[in-house]
């Protein structure tokens, strides 16, 4: 397979391809997933619970980031990195943000994702035209689970609906080359794909998406604790953690994952 780029994934957006997306954090998976045809690994903060054991994504430090970036990027050949910005990386100020954020591109990211809407467009705007493509990361936004509560559906509501249209916008005319919708309704997160014109990413999102992520250990059974609604044991049906992987790839290629039941 050639590397993929911003280019390659624009395109399969324009061509209506799905968009194969999953959790790595070391060297072995990187390898394994690339070779799957996984096209975008995701150096995610939800380390902080798969790797480091914590309840939540808080405690991740920059550092973190930037060691599993690294590990990722010397396993994997030709997929795309996104490498998650922790909390407390990007909202002491855009500086601080800046400086992170290249931080991991030099670790090997090719793209960062940072969770908010109109309060990181600035950050952004500079980031973009200081040649770091960024993913928004919109819906649920596990960093903010101090203020949000728990783990709910984000946009149910018209005024929720509105807000994510807003968000998503506001995130595109910023210059974000990638929004991603964490647990939304399906036909909202259908909805403003259909507005922007760059690709979307969904988990627990539905199928209207231009692309699916999902967290490795989830598809691999090896979570601990309750599985989500929207994620699906891929381990059922293979006879190897490669097989695994590459029934999740050919399973969102071909528009069989997800399906209602793993929707909201
Ligand atoms: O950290 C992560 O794994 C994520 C996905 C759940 C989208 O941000
Ligand atoms: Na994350």
């Amino acid at each position: 397979r050639k590397q993929v780029r911003l280019s390659t994934l624009k395109k399969m957006h324009e061509n209506g391809e799905p968009i194969v997306m999953l959790t790595c954090y070391d060297a072995s998976f990187a390898h394994l997933l690339d070779e799957a045809g996984v096209d975008m690994l995701l150096v995610g903060d939800s380390l902080g619970m798969t790797v480091q054991g914590n309840s939540t994504t808080i405690p991740v430090s920059v550092e973190d980031m930037e060691y599993h970036t690294r590990c990722v990027a010397k396993g994997n050949k030709t997929a795309f990195i996104l490498t998650d910005l922790p909390f407390g990386s990007y909202q002491v100020n855009d500086e601080e943000g800046m400086a992170n954020c290249i931080r991991l591109i030099k670790a090997g990211a090719n793209m960062v994702k940072l969770e908010g809407g109109e309060e990181i467009c600035p950050l952004v705007r500079r980031l973009t035209a200081a040649g770091v493509p960024v993913c928004g990361h919109i819906g649920f936004t596990p960093q903010s689970i101090n203020t949000i509560g728990g783990f709910f559906v984000q946009g149910k509501s018209d005024s929720g609906k509105e807000k994510l249209k807003r968000e998503a916008l506001a995130l595109q005319e910023a210059g974000a080359a990638m929004v991603l919708f964490e647990m939304v309704p399906a036909d909202i997160a259908a909805e403003v794909t259909q507005l922007l014109h760059v690709p979307t990413i969904g988990i627990g999102a539905g199928s209207g998406t231009s692309g699916q992520v999902l967290v490795l250990q989830d598809i691999l059974n090896i979570y601990a604790g309750r599985k989500p609604k929207f994620s699906k044991n891929f381990m059922e049906g293979a006879d190897s953690i490669q097989g695994a992987v590459e029934n999740y790839v050919k399973a969102v290629k071909s528009k069989d994952f997800p399906t209602q039941s793993h929707s909201f």
